[in-house]
């Protein structure tokens, strides 16, 4: 176990706490047993039940920061559904506004003014002109991909170590480095290793491993988050994105960052956080809040090349392969309309930031008191436990932060005590809806949990 913290302690709280939470949760337990007659594992979605050591428990509803269950349990939610709703629950703004245009029409398979207005202020805050939407960010990774390799004429991707893009074939892949031998698998069952085999994989933050990896000229797209946020987190090193980016224009290749998470950092993502340079944005997740939404924005020259090469019902010739009947629907992008204007908005961004601040303190301070050879993670609203003395730079180094023990133990025992903290790869994160007295309630029980696995 890093630091002091000690194994066998974390078992035992495990254990402790896991029977507590079975016993908060017999109404749960009660509605698993019969969803379980008609769902695998009992959930609608299997990652309802793979992302969690505990059982699943079933939501009745959902306020602001918080969501209670079905036993009557209240939690503070620090996780947000993985980032997918992080401008709280139940009634605000993006909720009156989905009412209103649910109540004119959801879907026509036509454009809504709303398509323009969310477009226009996407292009202001991301600074890529064109804008194209899906039902998920998994689906606009799955586009700009298929655009850059007709683009270019070439199959290759490259992505880095320890990257999540969604559950899509080209990114469910490990390994397939240069020198490598061998081409990278499939990262998951199911996944066909043709699908895999035109994907290179090569560590974050390593210009001399990303130019090998464009050296033949037969790369399509790097495809990368600004800064890694599935495993644990990982930020750019200075200047490595920029340069991953001239490598790619002078390889011939298209450069694509994925802001599903890191859109939520800053202000009109790190894109323009850092003034970075991108041939595609990718966002999802929190730009729908709840409603199912992905989009990506691309310059305008390959804008051009999507039109100059739409795919046409029954015509004899097919244009690429993108789109699909519920994408950009009058219901999503009424609601991503009410989001970009009436909450995501620079001053709440900035006062997430602070709050977020408050929460990476916090942790500082409680690794300080306990004598704990850590550091905390922080970017804009995010932060967390670093389980390592230095910051990781790559895969590698983060490892040690996603320790399976450490999470379990946390999970539970902060649920136990009305925190629903962050899956295990990721958070805890600041949403639009917290307030001090919210992280510093978060901070009171991470703190008790600290305490109990690190007393002697
Ligand atoms: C960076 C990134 N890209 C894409 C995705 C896929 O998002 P979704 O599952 O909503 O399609 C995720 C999900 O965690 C993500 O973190």
């Amino acid at each position: 176990m890093p630091g002091r913290l000690n194994g066998s302690r974390l078992a035992e709280i495990l254990t402790r706490e896991s029977a507590a939470f079975a016993s908060r949760t017999a109404g749960s337990a009660a509605l698993l047993e019969t969803a379980r007659g008609v769902m695998p594992d009992g959930v609608p979605m299997a990652w309802m039940a793979g992302l969690y050591r505990h059982r699943p428990i079933f939501v009745a509803e959902g306020f602001g920061s918080c969501f209670r269950d079905v036993d009557g349990n209240t939690y503070l939610d620090f996780n947000h559904a993985d980032l997918s709703n992080t401008i709280g629950h139940g009634e605000n703004a993006v909720t009156r506004r989905i009412a209103r245009q649910a109540a004119r029409g959801m879907q026509f398979l036509l454009p809504t003014e709303d398509a323009i207005a969310v477009s226009q202020l996407l292009r202001n805050r991301v600074g890529l002109p064109m804008w194209q939407y899906t039902l998920s960010a998994s689906a606009a990774n799955t586009e700009v991909i298929r655009i850059a390799r007709a683009f270019t004429g070439r199959q290759k991707i490259v992505l880095f170590e320890g990257k999540y893009h969604g559950h899509i074939e080209p990114t469910m892949a490990e390994g397939g480095a240069p020198g490598a031998n061998a081409d990278a698998a499939p990262d998951g069952m199911g996944i066909s290793a043709r699908a895999t085999a035109d994907t290179v994989n090569v560590p974050f933050n390593d210009i001399p491993a990303l130019a090998r990896a464009l050296q033949d000229g037969d790369v399509a797209l790097i495809l990368t988050e600004p800064a890694l946020t599935n495993c644990s987190l990982v930020l750019p090193e200075p200047g490595f994105l920029e340069e991953a980016y001239r490598l790619a224009k002078a390889a011939g290749a298209l450069f694509a960052l994925d802001e599903t998470h890191s859109w939520q950092f800053a202000y009109g993502g790190l894109i323009r956080a850092h003034g970075l340079s991108a041939d595609f944005v990718t966002l999802g997740k929190g730009l729908g809040s709840g409603m199912p939404l992905g989009a990506y924005g691309m310059t305008a020259e390959l804008g051009g090349f999507v039109e100059r090469h739409r795919d046409v019902d029954v015509a004899q010739v097919r244009g690429l392969a993108i789109g699909g009947t519920t994408y950009g629907s009058a219901i999503t992008l009424a609601a991503a309309h009410a989001v970009l204007e009436d909450i995501l908005t620079e001053a709440a961004y900035t006062r997430v930031a602070v709050l977020g601040s408050r929460l990476a303190d916090g942790i500082e301070r409680i690794i300080t008191t306990h004598g704990l050879p850590w550091r905390a993670f922080r970017y804009g609203p995010r932060s967390g436990f670093c389980l390592a003395p230095e910051l990781p730079r790559n895969l590698d180094e983060a490892l040690p932060s996603l320790d399976q023990a450490f999470s379990d133990a946390r999970r539970v025992f902060m649920a136990n005590r009305g925190i629903w903290e962050a899956i295990a790869s990721a958070g805890p994160q600041v949403s639009f809806v917290h307030t001090e007295a919210d992280i510093d309630r978060y901070l009171e029980v991470a703190e008790d949990f600290i305490a109990a696995v690190s007393a002697d």
